[in-house]
């Protein structure tokens, strides 16, 4: 009797990169006594102000807490429009919504992923009061152009930047020179903190507000304050949330960023290899890049859209079987079931289709070209399972 063929390895759409030297520097902050928000944090939130050049980065517990706190310091009104893509993670959206908003889902490019433009510049009218697009996959929104939009309006950009560590625009990096722009560290993101992400803008005042809204409403800094001489009572000045990252976290940022530049362009070797060998495939096709002069991907995920009339779910039992992992990044924010609810009328064509035929494949800086060969050699098979 011969033995059942062995299952191959899975190989997961994403894995962090987490060098010995940052685990070690998270042991030491455990041993330290100081282990919630100090230190490490404001040291965190100085290096990423350095290396992308912005003038505040407030530091916090996640992306979808850095949204939240943004709208709240926004002062967010009953019947504020925000527009935002629908091919997009939920929580950019769900911010808005638990913030008394209103959304505006907008088209994407169906190549890019990213926001549509010119859908944009239409969907724009009295009520709006902020554009929040994403940086999708890395690849940097025309910001040039979506500020030249809003430009003598009182319409603020929230850039999402969850997939954007690392990416420039026109030679600058995403997050230096924005208004506000909130970047992810969830473990998938390009830059991880476990759980964590960064709020950089660009006017003093929304980032006090940002800091005090961040914890609980109090106005200072409560670890300057843990000797409790009793001197320094806290005051709250608005109710606020908790969204604070702990030095536990942040030391393993502060690494993180180190290696951010590396770990960048090790993506974009890999992406490479990808583009190059998918080109003739006829099952799907790579996202286009569409790069200005400047521009740095940060390629955070490898998107391939399906062919049209190729079934999806069998393209990814394909790959399963092979022991390759898929992910979606992302289904219509407007199809889920809330959103249905909420905004009966929503229909976004472009965004139906290619959010039925997106697909992610591996890709992170610790996977070899082996890895890489492997899921081109994967996806051949299935093309000619399903396209004989
Ligand atoms: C586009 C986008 N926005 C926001 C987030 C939320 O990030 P976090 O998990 O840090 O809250 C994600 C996370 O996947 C994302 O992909």
């Amino acid at each position: 009797m011969t033995a059942p063929a062995a299952k191959p390895a899975m190989l997961p759409f994403a894995r962090p990169c987490i060098s010995e030297a940052a685990v070690q520097a998270v042991a030491a902050v455990l041993r330290s006594g100081w282990i919630t928000s100090g230190p490490k944090v404001v040291e965190f939130e100085q290096a990423f102000a350095a290396a992308t050049g912005a003038a505040n980065a407030i530091a916090v517990n996640s992306a979808t807490t850095g949204l939240d706190l943004v709208f709240a310091a926004l002062d967010l009104q009953p019947g504020d429009e925000v527009i935002v893509p629908s091919i997009n993670w939920v929580s950019g959206p769900n911010m808005v919504e638990l913030n008394g908003g209103t959304c505006v889902f907008c088209e994407v490019v169906p190549g890019t992923l990213n926001c549509d433009l010119d859908h944009v510049a239409r969907l724009i009218g009295p009520r709006t009061r902020a554009i929040m697009p994403v940086h999708f996959a890395g690849a940097p929104v025309d910001l040039d152009r979506l500020r030249a939009l809003v430009a003598g309006r009182p319409i603020t950009i929230v850039e999402d930047c969850a997939h954007a560590a690392g990416a420039h625009f026109r030679g600058r990096p995403i997050g230096g020179d924005s208004e506000v722009a909130v970047f992810s560290f969830h473990p998938t993101k390009n830059l991880t903190t476990a759980e964590g992400g960064m709020i950089a803008c660009r006017d003093g005042e929304l980032a006090a507000r940002l800091r005090v809204l961040r914890f609980h409403g109090i106005r200072k800094d409560a670890w300057k304050n843990h000797s409790r001489s009793g001197k320094d009572l806290y005051n709250v000045t608005a109710p606020g949330r908790k969204g604070n990252l702990p030095d536990t976290l942040a030391v393993l940022g502060i690494h993180q960023l180190a290696d951010l530049e590396r770990m960048n362009a090790e993506r974009a070797r890999l992406a490479a290899i990808y583009q190059r060998e998918l080109a003739g495939l006829r099952l799907c096709r790579p996202l286009d890049q569409a790069l200005g002069d400047g521009d740095v991907h940060a390629w955070h995920i490898f998107v391939v859209l399906v062919a049209p009339g190729v079934e999806r779910a069998a393209v990814v039992d394909g790959l399963e079987r092979r022991g390759i992992g898929t992910a979606l990044h992302f289904p219509p924010v407007h199809s889920q079931t809330f959103y249905r609810q909420k905004y009966p009328g929503c229909s976004l064509p472009a965004s139906e289709d290619v959010g039925a035929r997106l697909l992610t494949i591996p890709l992170f800086p610790g996977m070899g070209d082996e890895d890489v060969a492997r899921v081109v050699a994967a996806l051949r098979q299935v093309e000619a399972e399903l396209l004989p």
